[in-house]
């Protein structure tokens, strides 16, 4: 036995003696729930400037929901950076995030901060964006359809399998719509609404801003989507508009936490801290994010859609970030949207 003491303790000696190049590396379990190129972009950033190892998967927002409930008892992720603020906010309030005060909360927007307050700190805002769509323009030319200004303008006949939007059950995106169109025209005429454009929707995706993407690329001709993410295909070279719809719409504010039991809670504080900087924010125009940043001197990007041009509703992010709210709609939407989608 004494043996075995021993070995140990020199183990550990050695150890302490080691350069830190040679010791194990520490390491970060991070979901991603952006554009995969923004996740890239700060996985790179955050192992070059920390030496943390970092594995990220890209999920959407209503994925990693379902994921880290799944694995409440044996988590597996340490970290969960952005996202629509809705499912962070559920998950909150289901005690699957921990409260971290970050001493970065003082340079952040008022309302990055009132997340993290009304979710006593178990949640922060990164980022805001507003919902809206984009359309290829050269489609619609063509084809000689509408210029599409309003939530009513989607569902004329004539937009007949030419809109495609994400399914709320994986995208924050479409849960966002969701409650956007039930905030705006109340619940059941809402669901109207829906089935109606139901009737010209093509595809429901997984992840929220594929529609636009496949807008861009000609497969569709609109992509109900953050208007950020048409700003980016316009940032491409796509022939694409953005659009506010004219009755108002909702927006998001893309969100983080801390997995409640994570493992490399160190580096996740560390990765919490840093890409709340107004650094770290400011480089996300690079990879053409377009979101408002939540630091308060971060670089705005000119092609941000900004929220004084845009009619917003006063979101309720109490009542749709709640979870039996999330149930309610979803199952819902199952019932008389998805079951007798294309
Ligand atoms: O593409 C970026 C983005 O729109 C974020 O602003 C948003 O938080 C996220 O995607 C939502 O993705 P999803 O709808 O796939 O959950």
């Amino acid at each position: 036995m004494r043996s075995v003491f021993a070995i140990a303790a020199a183990f550990a000696v050695g150890l302490q003696m080691m350069p830190t190049e040679v010791r194990a590396a520490e390491n970060l379990n991070l979901i991603c729930s952006a554009d995969v190129v923004i996740c890239e972009l700060m996985k790179g950033m955050f192992e070059k400037e920390t030496g943390i190892q970092v594995n990220m998967v890209r999920l959407s927002s209503g994925e990693t929901y379902a994921k880290i409930r799944a694995e409440a008892r044996n988590p597996k992720t340490d970290i969960w950076w952005a996202g629509t603020g809705d499912p962070h906010l559920q998950a909150a309030s289901e005690g699957l995030t921990q409260e971290y005060k970050s001493p970065m909360l003082d340079q952040l927007q008022d309302w990055a901060k009132k997340q993290a307050e009304s979710a006593g700190y178990k949640t922060v805002g990164v980022y805001a964006g507003a919902l809206g769509w984009g359309y290829n323009t050269e489609i619609v030319k063509t084809k000689g359809l509408k210029e599409a200004k309003c939530w009513a303008d989607l569902v004329d006949p004539s937009f007949k399998g030419e809109i495609q939007i994400a399914n709320p059950n994986s995208s924050g995106t479409a849960y966002t719509a969701l409650a956007s169109l039930v905030q705006i025209m109340g619940e059941d005429k809402a669901f109207d609404y829906l089935k109606q454009l139901n009737a010209n929707v093509s595809q429901y995706t997984k992840s929220g801003s594929a529609p636009v993407k496949a807008a861009a690329r000609g497969e569709t001709a609109l992509g109900i989507v953050f208007m950020h993410d048409a700003v980016a295909q316009i940032a491409e070279g796509f022939p694409v508009k953005a659009v506010a719809p004219c009755e108002g719409t909702g927006y998001e504010i893309g969100s983080m936490s801390i997995i409640k039991g994570a493992r490399n809670l160190d580096a996740a504080k560390k990765w919490y801290d840093w890409a709340l900087t107004a650094e770290v924010q400011s480089h996300m125009k690079e990879a053409k994010s377009f979101q408002l940043p939540s630091n308060k001197s971060a670089t705005v990007p000119p092609e941000a859609p900004k929220f004084e041009d845009i009619k917003l509703i006063d979101y309720d992010f109490k009542t749709y970030g709640d979870p039996a709210k999330r149930k309610e709609l979803l199952d819902r939407w199952d019932k008389e949207i998805g079951a007798s989608a294309n």
